[in-house]
């Protein structure tokens, strides 16, 4: 019998904990991770130098995927305001879903992996937390990184961000039926990956 591919799906709102924990499950299982919001946020910071949103979606290249500014608050913001666009959307799914049919199987993080992407992944989870916890970890990162930030800003950024995401027409945020909800509020970044392993291995045998 060949080993079967698997595919996690991981959603959730901004800084919840989605990346980490993607990375984290790619090493455990041995599987190449693709974070797709880095996908939009390439997208929305070629529109701030004035390419058209679907020109620049259409025509996103792996370097772009490089760029050193895409964490940035503007950056989100502008990645937000592109990803409700369903052409935009629409000319990003195939990159997606052929990285998700890679040979060594595959984590992918964003916003409709379970829902959109790949509904068909063995293991979905929807990452939470607290709009609290979620803008101290933010505030944390975007300061360490040399931000200028309060963390009110970051607290309704993260809000504002959110209510977009989840309000669009077109794939909005939204936990797919068959996915596990993972509320990290109250968790440290080691119990909820050991959560999510032990999961895992539950549902589809791989350890
Ligand atoms: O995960 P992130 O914060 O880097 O994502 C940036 C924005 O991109 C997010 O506000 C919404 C959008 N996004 C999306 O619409 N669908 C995805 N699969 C991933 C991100």
């Amino acid at each position: 019998m060949s080993p079967t591919r698997l595919t996690i799906a991981i959603d959730g709102p901004a800084a919840a904990g989605k990346g980490t924990l993607s990375r984290a499950l790619a090493v455990a299982f041995g599987l190449a991770h693709l974070d797709t919001g880095l996908i939009y946020r390439a997208t929305g910071r070629r529109t701030l130098d004035g390419t058209a949103a679907l020109e620049a979606a259409q025509t996103l290249t792996a370097e772009d995927l490089q760029a050193d500014d895409l964490r940035t608050p503007e950056v989100a913001r502008a990645a937000s305001v592109v990803a409700a666009i369903p052409e935009v959307r629409a000319a990003l799914v195939d990159f997606q879903r052929a990285f998700a049919r890679r040979q060594g199987g595959a984590v992918l993080d964003g916003r409709d992996i379970g829902t959109v992407i790949c509904p068909e992944a063995e293991v979905k989870f929807f990452v939470t937390a607290s709009d609290a916890v979620r803008a101290e970890r933010r505030f944390k990162e975007l300061v360490e990184g040399g931000h200028d930030v309060t963390l009110d800003g970051v607290l309704s950024d993260l809000r504002e961000r959110d209510a977009r995401d989840s309000a669009r027409a077109s794939a909005p945020m939204v936990a797919a039926e068959d996915a596990v909800t993972l509320d990290t509020s109250d968790m440290d970044i080691a119990a909820a990956v050991q959560a999510a392993i032990r999961l895992v291995t539950e549902k589809t045998g791989h350890a």
